[in-house]
């Protein structure tokens, strides 16, 4: 990988629309003097996403954009990862769909993470399907944004047991924990092949 430290960190943009759990993750992880990412603006559509709060305790640029007409809301955000040189972004429980033209401008590097083992469960409500049907392990995946849901390059993996017991909040529970060790890893791991 290059030497991506200090000045030369790439400079990254992570999506939101809620709790921002991971967005809390990677600020931290972006912290660390070997991370080759830098946080330097959040993009959400929900004024009330609670990740907003940990964005301003870390001093990291945030806007909103509500999307109500995606065409203007995308191309207002176009202007802004300009403005700001976003090399990197990083959608984290960001809630809207993205339309070709902005992935094509942003082409390999615009990633996301998913709480399913993909190909399985793409969409919504992963873990009450997994659990309905029964699956003995789920996982979370990073993976490259194509035009196609949840269909991109995979980046990194990890599977977790379902047992028995679970139910949709303590799967979820035990996948988040796991995502917020494999983003950061998937991250590193994008960047060492670039
Ligand atoms: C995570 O489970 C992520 O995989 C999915 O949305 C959820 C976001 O959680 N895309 P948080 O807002 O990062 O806590």
């Amino acid at each position: 990988m290059k030497n991506l430290t200090g000045p030369d960190k790439l400079r990254t943009s992570v999506f939101i629309s809620g709790t921002g759990s991971n967005l809390k993750n990677l600020i931290n992880f972006s912290k660390k003097i070997n991370s080759p990412i830098k946080i330097t603006l959040v993009i959400s559509n929900n004024k009330c996403a609670k990740g907003l709060d940990f964005a301003k305790k870390n001093r990291v640029k945030s806007k909103i954009y509500n999307f109500k007409n995606r065409k203007i809301s995308e191309n207002k955000i176009l202007n802004e990862l300009k403005k700001n040189k976003i090399q990197l972004i990083c959608l984290a429980g960001f809630m809207k769909i993205l339309s070709k033209n902005f992935i094509k401008r942003f082409k390999g590097k615009i990633i996301n993470i998913h709480p399913s083992l993909l190909p399985k469960y793409k969409g919504l409500n992963t873990h009450s399907r997994a659990i309905t049907n029964k699956e003995t392990f789920s996982g979370c995946t990073v993976h490259i944004v194509s035009s196609k849901l949840d269909s991109g390059r995979i980046i990194l993996q990890k599977k977790v047991k379902i047992n028995k017991s679970d139910n949709y909040k303590t799967l979820k529970k035990k996948v988040l924990k796991q995502e917020h060790i494999l983003y950061p890893k998937a991250i590193k791991k994008l960047l060492t092949n670039l």
